[in-house]
């Protein structure tokens, strides 16, 4: 267990809250007057992808999908485990997947990979609000991402230690 008082804050309330509606504008041209798909990766983009909605003005669909790769420690598996993936008909429609954060990468491959190989999209993007690059295994960038980050574990805005400290408004590390 990390104590909340342990953790130092690395994006505030206001910075995550202005860098998320600056996002918002972008996808705003990309996409306007064009019906967009957001497919919300679970659990951890929750926060992000509520928020950032919110700033969108084209007409939106949302799905929720369930991966996970970390297992309980400070590190990626580099496993992709689909807990439930379900989705809608998405041949010939725009789609963003909404993440949290891009660490090895594994996962956004995997779920850009299963989008190909299952639908023909119209477009296909990723846009992450957070990006680790340092810790790239594999080969995939984000369209779209607010704040590069160093190799620190960080907790708070959906990100999680042990299933903790989602709910927390500001992006922390210990
Ligand atoms: P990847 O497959 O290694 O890119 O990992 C992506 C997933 O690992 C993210 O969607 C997060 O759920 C989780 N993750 C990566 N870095 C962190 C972190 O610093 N804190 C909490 N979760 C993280
Ligand atoms: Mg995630």
């Amino acid at each position: 267990m990390i104590n909340e008082s342990d953790l130092k804050v690395l994006f505030g309330v206001k910075e995550i809250e202005s860098a998320v509606e600056e996002l918002g504008k972008k996808l705003n041209k990309e996409y306007s007057n064009q019906e967009l798909y957001l497919i919300c990766v679970l659990k951890g983009s929750v926060m992000f992808m509520v928020d950032l909605s919110k700033h969108l003005k084209m007409p939106l669909r949302m799905e929720f999908i369930r991966l996970s790769s970390y297992g309980s420690g400070f590190s990626s598996t580099g496993k992709v485990n689909a807990v439930d993936i379900s989705l809608p008909d998405l041949n010939d429609k725009n789609v963003l997947i909404i993440e949290d954060i891009i660490d090895t990468g594994h996962t956004a491959k995997f779920l850009m990979d299963f989008i190909k190989h299952n639908f023909k999209t119209k477009s296909l993007k990723f846009c992450s609000l957070l990006d680790k690059k340092i810790k790239r295994e594999v080969d995939i960038d984000p369209d779209y991402y607010a704040f590069e980050v160093d190799d620190k574990f960080l907790v708070g805005y959906g990100l999680d230690y042990d299933g903790y400290y989602r709910n927390l408004p500001y992006i922390g590390y210990v």
